[in-house]
Order: C-alpha cells, then sequence, then structure tokens
C-alpha cells in the first residue's frame, strides 16, 4: 500500500458512522479538534464524509454557544473519565464540560473554496461557538483565552500548566483506575499528578454543574493559553471570509479580531523568546518557549516575527526534528512524553502554514519534510520524538493520517 492508501485507511478504520475517533482503544469518542482534522483529511478524497463529521460535530453544541472537547455517543467502558464522571448534560447528548481548540472554521475556510453554500450553513454555529469563548473564557476582555483545564488547550501535560497547577487542591480526587496507562507506554503520558489534578478540576466544574459564568470566578485554574488565543484569532479571521462571502453581518467579529489581536501582546515574553501562558489569577507567566509560541504567526501577528524566528533556530540547533513541543532546552524537556517535547503533525501545520503565508518559505519547507518524515518512518502515530524520530502514543492515529493527506496535495 503507497502511504496516502494507509492514510486513508487509517480514517476508515477510524471511522464510527458519520465521526471519526482519534484511534481504537485510547481514545474511543469523537473529539472536537482531532474530528476538524479528520473532516481536513477525508476532504481530499470524501468530500460528502468531510462534511458529515463536522455536522455531526455540531451536534453536540450546547445552547451556551460551546462546542464539547469529547462527545460521547456510546458508552465505552474502556475510557476513563467517562460521561458518569463528566455529569455534563446540558447539551443535546452527553458530553464532556469543557471544549477544545476552535480550529473549525479554518477547517471549513479551507473547504468552502469548493463548496461555499455548504460552508455557508456553518456561519451561525461557528459564530456563537467563538462568542462562547470570549465571553466564557475571557470575560474580562482583556483579550486573551483562558483556558479552565488543560485538557481544554488540547495540550494536556504542557510545563506551561505546571506552576499555576499548584493551586489544585487534590486532596478530594482519591483512588481511581487509568486506563491510558494500560493501553500506551508509562513513560509517553501524563504522571499520577497531573492526573490528579485533571480530576479534580472536573470535579471541581461538575459541582458547578458546568456554568461557565461560576468557573470563570472560582476555578482554582485559569490560564491564558497563546494556543487558544491564536487557534481563535486565526479561526475568527477564517469566519469573518466565510461570513463576507455569504453577506452575513460581520461587525462582531471584527470587533473579536481587534479585541484579540490587541491582547495577544499580554503574553508575550522577551526572556522565553515567546508567547507563553498566563496564570489569570496571579499574573504569572510561564518561562520557557513552546510550540505554540509560535502560532500567533499562524494567526497573522508579525509583531514579535524575528525573535520567534531566533527561538524556531535555536529550537532547531538541539532536535532533530521540528517542532517540539515544548523548549529542547529547559530541564522538563522529554522527548517522548506528551506535551512535554514530542513533535505533532497538525501543530507542525498550523505553524508551517502560517510560516508560509508570511513568506518564510524555507522554515515552512523545512518543518513540512520534517513532519513527512517523522511519518514515513515512524508511521501514523500519535506524536513523535523530536530526537530520534520514534513514533509514540497511540498507533494507526486520524489526524496524523489526516495532515499526511493534507499535504499530500500541496506537494
Ligand atoms: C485524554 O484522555 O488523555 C485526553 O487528552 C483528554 O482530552
Amino acid at each position: 500500500m503507497t502511504m496516502n492508501e494507509r492514510a486513508r485507511a487509517v480514517l476508515r478504520g477510524n471511522d464510527r458512522g458519520g465521526y471519526t475517533i482519534p484511534t481504537d482503544g485510547l481514545y474511543p469518542y469523537q473529539w472536537n479538534w482531532d474530528s476538524a482534522f479528520s473532516a481536513l483529511g477525508f476532504a481530499t478524497f470524501d468530500r460528502a464524509r468531510a462534511w458529515e463529521e463536522l455536522e455531526k460535530l455540531f451536534e453536540a453544541q450546547w445552547p451556551n454557544g460551546m462546542v464539547p472537547h469529547i462527545i460521547f455517543r456510546a458508552d465505552e467502558p474502556g475510557y476513563f473519565p467517562g460521561p458518569s464522571i463528566w455529569q455534563a448534560d446540558m447539551g443535546p447528548m452527553p458530553s464532556s464540560g469543557i471544549s477544545q481548540p476552535p480550529v473549525v472554521a479554518s477547517v471549513i475556510r479551507a473547504l468552502a473554496e469548493a463548496e461555499p453554500e455548504q460552508a455557508a450553513g456553518f456561519i451561525k454555529r461557528i459564530d456563537a461557538w467563538h462568542e462562547w469563548w470570549h465571553r466564557a473564557r475571557d470575560p474580562k476582555g482583556t483579550g486573551v483565552i483562558a483556558i479552565t483545564h488543560p485538557w481544554e488547550s488540547g495540550r494536556d501535560n504542557l510545563p506551561d500548566w505546571d506552576r499555576p497547577g499548584d493551586m489544585i487542591d487534590v486532596s478530594g480526587v482519591g483512588e481511581y483506575t487509568r486506563s491510558d496507562t494500560s493501553l500506551v507506554d508509562n513513560d509517553m503520558r501524563p504522571e499520577k499528578q497531573d492526573y490528579d489534578r485533571y480530576l479534580a478540576l472536573v470535579y471541581f466544574g461538575r459541582e458547578r454543574q458546568w456554568d461557565p459564568e461560576k468557573i470563570a470566578v472560582e476555578n482554582p485554574f485559569f490560564v491564558a493559553d497563546p494556543g487558544i488565543t491564536s487557534i481563535l484569532l486565526r479561526a475568527e479571521k477564517d469566519l469573518h471570509v466565510l461570513a463576507r462571502g455569504a453577506g452575513h453581518e460581520t461587525a462582531r467579529i471584527e470587533d473579536r479580531i481587534t479585541r484579540l489581536e490587541n491582547g495577544l501582546e499580554l503574553l508575550w515574553n522577551e526572556d522565553a523568546g515567546g508567547y507563553v501562558a498566563r496564570d489569570m489569577r496571579s499574573g504569572d507567566q510561564s518561562r520557557r518557549a513552546s510550540a505554540a509560541s509560535f502560532l500567533p504567526l499562524y494567526a497573522g501577528i508579525l509583531t514579535h516575527k524575528e525573535e520567534l524566528l531566533t527561538t524556531l533556530r535555536e529550537f532547531a540547533e538541539r532536535v532533530r526534528y521540528l517542532v517540539p513541543s515544548f523548549d529542547p532546552r529547559d530541564e522538563h524537556f522529554d522527548h517522548i512524553r506528551y506535551w512535554r517535547g514530542p513533535a505533532w503533525a497538525m501543530i507542525n501545520f498550523m505553524i508551517a502554514n502560517g510560516l508560509r503565508d508570511i513568506g518564510e518559505y524555507n522554515w515552512a519547507d523545512r518543518i513540512r519534510s520534517d513532519t513527512r518524515e517523522l511519518i514515513r518512518n515512524g508511521g501514523f502515530a500519535e506524536y513523535f520524538s523530536p530526537i530520534d524520530g520514534r513514533g509514540c502514543g497511540g498507533g494507526t492515529f486520524s489526524w496524523t493520517a489526516a495532515i499526511w493527506l493534507a499535504w499530500e496535495l500541496d506537494e
């Protein structure tokens, strides 16, 4: 089988009837941003299936606009924590009570060129979701978007969350059994201390019936994320193009774009040479750059372009494959442990596209060819060591296959 055929087989194999799971076993439900990237992959060979994926995602949208991070369509006893732990039944079907990086508008814009009418049908729903991010995760209008759980960032155990996480009381968590570590090597997954915090935050949210107003004020973890903020900014710009094309009113979208453009500077850290997380309770900034530090370029923010390219060059001196998820010069860097060092195909895709859009073709090509080599050698793994290239985490992974296919079109 060719790589393309294998990639398509991964997506087909993870299809559960109109929606795609990230990979069998480890993640047996529909995850939000995984699903959006899967749609991008399906769009290269089955357009109808791509649109169906996106429809299925929005079927779970809450009345308040939130699109949840996991949709529990079936009960899979093999996953922890499942629907009975989340107890989030505020939407039309069981789901988690938090969201995930809003890449959907950008995926839909890519599909819209060939099928503008299909795309137009999503504008109102995306607009409600984007509005939710601002209202629920930036109620004070600072222009940066906070996450209320590391899972909301999609970059679960990034060292940026370590210090803000010290504020989380884990004394009520008790005994529990994880399922992830029986499926994947322990060294590649978050540690117990992280998991205790993840669960404590789930318990905290469910006690407040996942009410975003209460959570914004009371949650022990409220941390502005350069990843979500940049991805949302790019998505707002893509939504703006879709809305204008369809003749919709765009003033509200423009206001949100301006707010985020002004806000991002709050996350700049000169010493780190990148945009980093900021704990909105204490005001503390993280000290080191991560892969998300480059995402403001993808959102079209060029204020610190030169400094970011310097940081990227320094990263490249330390690892064989770009882009490590965390600064390889830091003591917390770990080349195989999930978000503490490994390279991820879909993050690379966003960074490389951002660099291409601003004319940094050499860097864009370097990141794309590194990613393709990682996948060619390491398979359709969840993530990869940026040092030795080994495939880590889950195998037959949807978004890795999807990015392979999306990039194949560009070759
Ligand atoms: C997990 O189960 O590890 C997921 O990252 C939660 O979204």
